[in-house]
C-alpha cells in the first residue's frame, strides 16, 4: 500500500462516562475506499467526527500524510483538504445551492475596482457547472435549498465537496434518504473521486453499496474496531458477523 493519505492510530473518545470509542485505528491510501460498518451507536459518526475536527480525541492520533494533525474546529479539516458529509447534512436551509458550496469560503469581488462585495455570480456559476458535474439537475438554482428533496440535498453537500478539490471525502450515510437512481448516482459519483485517487471513507448500513464500491471495510461494535477485511475477500455474512459478535 502507498503511504495513506490518512491515518488514525489508537483513537478513543468518551463523552462523559460514555466510552464511544476505544482504540480505534484506520487507514486510508489515495484511490481507497473505505467502508465504515457497525450497528447504531457503534460510534461510526463519533470516529468521522474526530477525523473531521468536531470533536477532538479523548486519546490517540491522526496523521495526514504522514504528519500529525490536531483540529480545532472542521473548518480547519477543511482547509487541510478533509471534506465530510454529514449525516444530519450541515447546509443552510435558507441559503441557495451557491451559497451552500461556498458558506464560510465566501468569494468576493471588487465593485467599482475598491469596494468588496460578495461574487454572487461566481457562486451561482460554480453551483450550476457542479451540479451538472454530478449529473443532478434541479429546476431553480438559486432557490433556497430548503425547497429541495433530501436527494438533492444530499447531491449539493458531495458537489460541495468536489467543488473544494477535497483529498478525502468522508460521508456518513450519503445514500440512506436517497432513490434508487440517486443511490445509483452518489455509488458512480464516489467510483469517480477514486479513479481521481482521492481517499474516500463511506459509512453505510447497506452492504450492497459498501460493496459495490468499498476496497476495504472496518467494522465497529460498541465503539471497539471489530474487524476488518478486504472487500474482495470476505462477503456480507462475515461482516454481518463481525457486526454482531458472538
Ligand atoms: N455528543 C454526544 N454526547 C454523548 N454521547 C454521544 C454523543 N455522540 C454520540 N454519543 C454516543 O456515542 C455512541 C456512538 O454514537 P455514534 O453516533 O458515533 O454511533 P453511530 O455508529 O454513528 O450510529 P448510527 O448508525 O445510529 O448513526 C452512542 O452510544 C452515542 O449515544
Ligand atoms: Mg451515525
Amino acid at each position: 500500500m502507498s503511504e495513506p493519505l490518512l491515518e488514525v492510530r489508537h483513537l478513543s473518545k468518551n463523552f462523559g462516562a460514555v466510552q464511544a470509542l476505544q482504540d480505534v485505528s484506520l487507514a486510508v491510501a489515495p484511490g481507497e475506499v473505505v467502508a465504515l460498518a457497525g450497528d447504531n451507536g457503534a460510534g461510526k459518526t463519533t470516529l468521522i467526527k474526530a477525523i473531521s475536527g468536531v470533536y477532538r480525541p479523548s486519546s490517540g492520533e491522526i496523521l495526514l500524510k504522514g504528519q500529525p494533525v490536531d483540529f480545532g474546529s472542521p473548518q480547519e479539516a477543511r482547509e487541510q483538504g478533509i471534506e465530510t458529509i454529514y449525516q444530519d447534512l450541515a447546509l443552510a436551509d435558507n441559503l441557495s445551492i451557491g451559497a451552500n458550496i461556498f458558506l464560510g469560503r465566501e468569494p468576493m469581488r471588487r465593485a467599482f475596482g475598491f469596494l468588496p462585495v460578495l461574487d454572487r455570480r461566481k457562486m451561482a456559476e460554480a453551483a450550476k457547472e457542479t451540479m451538472a458535474l454530478l449529473d443532478f439537475h434541479v429546476n431553480r438554482m438559486e432557490a433556497p435549498v430548503s425547497n429541495f428533496s433530501g436527494g438533492q440535498r444530499q447531491a449539493v453537500a458531495i458537489g460541495r465537496a468536489v467543488y473544494w478539490n477535497a483529498q478525502i471525502l468522508i460521508m456518513d450515510e450519503p445514500t440512506a434518504a436517497l432513490g434508487v437512481p440517486e443511490q445509483r448516482k452518489v455509488i458512480s459519483l464516489i467510483h469517480q473521486l477514486k479513479a481521481q485517487g482521492r481517499g474516500v471513507i463511506f459509512i453505510s448500513h447497506n452492504l450492497q453499496d459498501i460493496f459495490a464500491v468499498s476496497d476495504r471495510i472496518v467494522v465497529l461494535r460498541r465503539g471497539v474496531a471489530a474487524g476488518e477485511r478486504r472487500i474482495a475477500e470476505t462477503t456480507h455474512d462475515e461482516v454481518v458477523k463481525l457486526m454482531v459478535g458472538g
